[in-house]
């Protein structure tokens, strides 16, 4: 018999649960879905206009869902803080809550903290009144659902049947909606029971509203939770063998742009996640990177926990190359010297600071005794402030050494040179003028419809000017023109 899911409940309003429901939602006119969350600003924030997360298409979607406002569309989508009844009334449940690193005790800095999930799953236990399916939808070590299974036999009631389902997600930010719509595919895990496959075929039917059945996977339930940790760990090992080639660009004189392109081309290899860059941010790829080693050191495998670890000590090492570069260029002393900023999300179209290689540059320029001069487009100056706050080693540089600025040319200013740290389509001298996506009228977009004016820049800094380009997204050789001294990533 086919399980029929009327009612979903998402456990977690952030940056996976609230794309993800919504996008259900909007393609599954006959299914109710409700977003949980305890903490109930999200919760009202996601009621509103001004959503808690910025994704290229999101509002529009929420919109659709939310507020039933298309001719075929009735309100499915829901947003509240009362957990309790939204696991009761449901037959599915996704678990989207955080899974950070560990920070204190066994395997602090390493592995990941499942205080959030056992949490919710003892609320599921509580609440629950009837069979559910579980869905891990937040990253997990292997074997978690194990875990999970152990906390429900232990606290539900008896005669209750719970399943437990791996579903990764693998959107990424700045693109959510886009991978959520047309996605490579859908990863469902499950136990290979007659309940676990039933369970899983229920939640391969939500995604068949709009996802070709050749492209939703089921597998085995602890493949798929070791799938999503491998395949962030590859991405990520990518960038940084790509990265650990640029610093031999530099030196030889070759170009890791050309060099990228050149193996991209060959089909085995692909041209994707190729980008030389100041060094990969985000929430996902360190933390996984590190669960994943801390998985294999209690395996008892430390070689292969080394090699994966090798992937997050390069993307250290990049970000610090970058800095030591700087500092060579701007005659071995920032002492002084005003750093203007592009920049400071981990990766352009979200705001979004997790990780961001921006924090670790700014924070040793900072220490150098530069003035820093921060323009992002999106990222609030609050979040740049916490940001750096909770990082550098001295608080005082914070307060004296930065200004967030408005606009690219408030941070220019009086300028000895420019770092660009995000590739914001705004910040490129190259192509047509940037026009952000409309609809969700906000001013910070307003603002970044316009590309930046470099001869303006460059009217505005004082001489020499040096322009650091952590994501190579500037066209050297005009910048030059225009009197700028250019220093890209893997390029001499
Ligand atoms: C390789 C490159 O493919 C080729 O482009 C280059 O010019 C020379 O080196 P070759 O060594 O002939 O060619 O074969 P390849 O198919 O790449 O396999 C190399 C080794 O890797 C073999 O031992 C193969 O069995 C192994 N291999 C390959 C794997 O273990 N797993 C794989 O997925 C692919
Ligand atoms: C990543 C994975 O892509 C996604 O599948 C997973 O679900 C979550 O983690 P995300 O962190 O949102 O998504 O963004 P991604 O585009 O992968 O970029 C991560 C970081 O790597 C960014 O800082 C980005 O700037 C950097 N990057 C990416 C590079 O430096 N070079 C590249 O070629 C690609
Ligand atoms: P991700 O990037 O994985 O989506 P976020 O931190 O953006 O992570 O979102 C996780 C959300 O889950 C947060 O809004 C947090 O408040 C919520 N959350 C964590 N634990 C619980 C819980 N036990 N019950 C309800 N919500 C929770």
């Amino acid at each position: 018999k086919a399980i029929r899911i009327k009612k979903i409940c998402c456990i977690g309003a952030g940056y996976v649960g609230g794309p993800t429901s919504a996008v259900i939602a909007s393609k599954n006119p006959d299914i109710q879905v409700t977003v949980v969350d305890y903490n109930r600003q999200r919760i009202e924030a996601w009621k509103t206009d001004d959503l808690p997360i910025y994704e290229p298409g999101l509002l529009e979607v929420v919109q659709a869902a939310r507020d039933g406002n298309s001719p075929k569309q009735t309100p499915n989508l829901f947003f509240s803080t009362d957990v309790d009844r939204c696991i009761a009334e449901a037959e599915l449940i996704l678990l989207s809550v955080n899974t950070p690193t560990k920070s204190l005790g066994r395997g602090a800095g390493h592995a990941s903290e499942l205080f959030h999930l056992e949490s919710a799953v003892r609320k599921i236990s509580a609440a629950s009144e009837s069979d559910k399916i579980i869905v891990e939808k937040s990253t997990v070590p292997c074997r978690a659902a194990d875990t999970l299974r152990d906390v429900l036999a232990a606290t539900a009631k008896p005669g209750l049947h719970f399943e437990i389902l791996s579903n990764p997600e693998f959107l990424a930010e700045g693109t959510a909606i886009s991978n959520l719509l047309n996605p490579d595919r859908i990863l469902i895990g499950s136990l290979q029971t007659p309940r676990g496959l039933e369970a899983a075929q229920a939640l391969a039917n939500v995604y068949g509203a709009w996802i070709d059945s050749d492209r939703i996977i089921t597998i085995n339930l602890y493949s798929s939770e070791l799938a999503k940790l491998a395949a962030n760990a590859l991405l990520a090992q990518r960038i940084s063998s790509v990265n650990a080639l640029s610093a031999m660009c530099e030196s030889v004189g070759a170009d890791i742009d050309e060099v990228s392109y050149a193996v991209g081309l060959d089909k085995r290899i692909g041209s994707r996640m190729l980008k030389a860059s100041v060094g990969f941010g985000g929430s996902c790829f360190r933390k996984d990177i590190l669960s994943l080693a801390y998985i294999a050191e209690s395996l008892h495998l430390f070689e292969v926990a080394d090699y994966w670890r090798s992937i997050v000590h390069i993307n250290e090492y990049q970000k610090n190359r970058f800095t030591r570069r700087m500092v060579r260029c701007l005659y071995n002393s920032l002492t002084g010297k005003t750093l203007a900023v592009f920049g400071f999300a981990y990766k352009k179209d979200t705001r979004d600071t997790r990780e961001t290689a921006a924090i670790t540059v700014v924070d040793d320029v900072l220490t150098e005794g530069a003035n820093v001069r921060i323009y992002d487009p999106l990222v609030k100056e609050t979040q740049i402030r916490h940001e750096l706050k909770s990082t550098t080693a001295r608080l005082d540089c914070v307060e004296k050494q930065l200004t967030v600025c408005t606009s690219a040319y408030e941070a220019s200013t009086g300028a000895d040179a420019v770092i660009i740290l995000t590739e914001w389509d705004e910040f490129s001298n190259r192509g047509e003028p940037v026009r952000r996506d409309s609809g969700h009228g906000r001013k910070t977009d307003e603002r970044a419809e316009r590309k930046v004016d470099w001869t303006r820049v460059a009217e505005l800094m004082r001489r020499p000017m040096f322009v650091f380009d952590g994501r190579n997204i500037v066209d050297a050789g005009a910048l030059e023109e225009l009197g700028f001294r250019v220093a890209c990533i893997g390029k001499a």
